[in-house]
Parts: structure tokens; C-alpha cells; sequence
């Protein structure tokens, strides 16, 4: 049965003391070695949020990695040790991220954290814009954007905010995407919280300059994850039954799944865990980092060129140059 936001806290708490005592030889275990390396990470419990927790600790760092299952925190906490603290909350449940923000802050002993990385987000599948449901635009919006910033804003004291902190201001990575820059055809929800958060973290960077807190976008294209998956899963068009781009929309389906099995088209998540310990140990960090396989086709040219010659080789690359009898009537039979 699922807890309630109280019990959370007190099985979070309860974890914590485990970790903090040894029942034989009191502290030991989940002290916190080196509080110049602490580093607070959402959604690890897969995906490139799991490899960032391995790439921290590989270097030394203690990890407070952010899961929603009982389950996620025992297996990392099992596998990772003592340099490995969960924290238990959903990203858009603002109680909870205070809670958590609270509980850490009792941990730092009056040091601001290394870093808070703000991985946690989903992909809630493709639509047409013409027929995307509002409530999935909403739940792409609140988990992807919304709640990176809730939970910045509960870190921010902590980074660097709190000027009666000891150590020097930690940094915010802002897990975007190579397609915050620019949008697929019927990946615009995803692509627009990306977009969004891209314009929040440029806007927060500037405002924090002053108290010398970098944050930094981090874009990473194709990476082998669960998120892939996802897509997949979530396959089944939620467009308009009859909607004229339905058959677009499972041939975007027929591409990506064609794409994602070509040898060399992901990287592994190690990739961007390296790249996001290099940022984090940076004295002059880079504003916004790509991690890309294929930099060309996903970077360098949708990016580089003039949109309206992109615009021609995305419609080729999706078959819709013109309007497809087949696809483009109204309550067509679909394939
Ligand atoms: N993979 C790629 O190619 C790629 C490329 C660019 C950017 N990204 C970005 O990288 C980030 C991580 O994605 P991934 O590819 O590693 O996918 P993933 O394996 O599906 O991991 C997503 C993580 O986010 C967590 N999460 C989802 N919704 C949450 C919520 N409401 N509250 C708290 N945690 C939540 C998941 O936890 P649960 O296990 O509890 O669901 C999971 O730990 C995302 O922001 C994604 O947009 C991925």
C-alpha cells in the first residue's frame, strides 16, 4: 500500500539513522566524508541520473540521489554504500522536496553542497501539436520544468544563497536535452519543457552571478535509458481517433525505433556521468554542454544551418514533404 507523506518521512528518517549508526560501534556507517563533495541528484534510479551517481562516487562524492520507490533506495543504498544517501520524493510534490532539503541541510554541518543536479524528468510520448492532450502537455511541463524549479528553490540556500554558509557556492546542473535547441516534429511538449528549462536556467544564471552559484545546462542527445523505452510504451497514439496525422505520427514511431537500433546511435550514461563530474569540478564551468553521439545529424546541423533548409530535411526525413493521401483524410483507415 502506498505511504502517506508522513510515513515517507519517517522510513526516510529512519534510513538515515540506520546509515548514520552502526548498531555495534555507534557512527560508522553514511557519514559523510568529504563535505567539499556533496552533491544532491533527482531521478536516480536509472538511466543517466544512475550513471551520474556512479561517475560522483567513483570520484569521491557523497550522493544524495532523490528516488520514488522504497525499493530504488534500499538497491542503491545496498550497492553504493556509504557514500550514497536517498532521499524519497516525487520532483512535484513541493512538501516532500522541502522535507528533503531540510534533512540534507542537517547533514552539510553548516557547508554549502558541491552541486544539485537536476536530472529527473520524463518523456510522455508523441503527439501532433493539433491533438496533444492538455493534460499530458501539463504533467510534461510540471515534471520536466516546474518542478526543477520548485526544487532549486529548496536547494538554493544551501548553494549558495545562504550567506551564512562555510565553503565555497556549489553549482545547478539543469538536465536538458539537445532538443531543448530544437524540435522534433510531434515531440514538441518534450522539446518546449526543455526549451523552457533552458530559458529558466540562462534567466537563474545571470541572477546568481552575484553570489558566484554557476548554473549549466547540460544537452545531452541520444543516451541508452529507460527514457527510450518509454517511447515505445507510450507508442500507442493518443491523437484523435481519424485525426489527419495519425499515420504521420506512427511513421515518426516506425523512424525512431528504426534509428534506435543502428549500432553507434546511443552513448551509455557513463558518458554523462564524466561530463557532469568534469562540470561540477570546473573553476570556470561552460554555460551549456552537448553530449552527443552523431554531432552532425543531432547537433552541429539542425542547429548550425538555416531553419527553413532544416525544416526540408526533417519533412524528408519523415516522409511528410506533402500531404499523404493515405495519411492525410480524415478518417482514414490507418495501417
Ligand atoms: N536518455 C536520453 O537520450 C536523454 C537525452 C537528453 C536528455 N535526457 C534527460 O535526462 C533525464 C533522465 O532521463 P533518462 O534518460 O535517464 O530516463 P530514465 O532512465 O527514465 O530516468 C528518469 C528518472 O527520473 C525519475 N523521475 C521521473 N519522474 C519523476 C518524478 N515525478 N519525481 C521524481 N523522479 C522522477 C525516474 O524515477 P522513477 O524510476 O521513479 O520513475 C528516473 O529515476 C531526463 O530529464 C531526460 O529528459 C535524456
Amino acid at each position: 500500500m502506498a505511504k502517506t507523506p508522513q510515513e515517507q518521512e519517517s522510513w526516510l528518517l529512519a534510513g538515515w539513522q540506520r546509515s548514520q549508526f552502526d548498531e555495534d560501534s555507534g557512527p560508522s556507517l553514511g557519514v559523510i566524508v568529504n563535505i567539499d563533495r556533496v552533491v544532491v541528484v533527482t531521478g536516480v534510479s536509472s538511466g543517466i541520473g544512475y550513471g551520474i551517481t556512479k561517475s560522483l562516487i567513483a570520484h569521491q562524492c557523497h550522493v544524495f540521489g532523490s528516488v520514488r520507490k522504497e525499493a530504488d533506495a534500499k538497491r542503491l543504498q545496498a550497492e553504493f554504500g556509504d557514500f550514497f544517501t536517498p532521499l524519497l520524493f516525487d520532483v512535484t510534490d513541493e512538501e516532500a522536496v522541502t522535507r528533503a532539503a531540510a534533512e540534507v541541510r542537517s547533514r552539510m554541518k553548516g557547508h554549502f553542497l558541491l552541486g544539485l543536479v537536476n536530472n529527473a524528468g520524463i518523456h510522455v510520448g508523441m503527439d501532433a501539436v493539433a491533438d496533444l492532450p492538455i493534460s499530458k502537455l501539463r504533467k510534461q511541463l510540471d515534471v520536466n520544468l516546474i518542478a526543477q524549479v520548485s526544487v532549486t528553490q529548496a536547494f538554493l540556500p544551501l548553494l549558495g544563497t545562504d550567506l551564512t554558509l562555510k565553503g565555497k557556492p556549489g553549482k545547478i546542473l539543469n538536465m536538458s536535452s539537445i532538443y531543448g535547441s530544437y524540435t522534433l516534429p510531434f515531440s514538441s511538449a518534450y522539446s518546449a519543457s526543455k526549451a523552457g528549462l533552458n530559458a529558466m536556467s540562462e534567466g537563474l544564471r545571470r541572477e546568481l552571478k552575484p553570489f558566484g552559484v554557476d548554473v549549466v545546462i547540460i544537452a545531452p542527445g541520444p543516451i541508452q535509458t529507460e527514457i527510450w523505452g518509454d517511447l515505445v510504451r507510450n507508442a500507442e497514439p493518443t491523437t484523435k481517433k481519424g485525426s489527419v496525422f495519425n499515420g504521420y505520427v506512427q511513421n515518426a514511431h516506425r523512424l525512431s525505433e528504426q534509428e534506435c537500433s543502428k549500432p553507434g546511435w546511443f552513448w551509455d550514461s557513463s558518458v554523462v556521468g564524466e561530463r557532469i563530474w568534469k562540470v561540477l569540478s570546473s573553476k570556470s564551468p561552460p554555460v551549456h554542454v552537448v553530449i552527443t553521439p552523431n554531432w552532425w545529424l543531432n547537433w552541429f546541423g539542425p542547429t548550425f544551418f538555416p531553419r527553413h533548409l532544416v525544416d526540408k530535411e526533417i519533412a524528408r526525413r519523415f516522409r511528410m514533404s506533402r500531404p499523404h493521401k493515405k495519411y492525410a483524410s480524415p478518417g482514414a483507415k490507418e495501417e
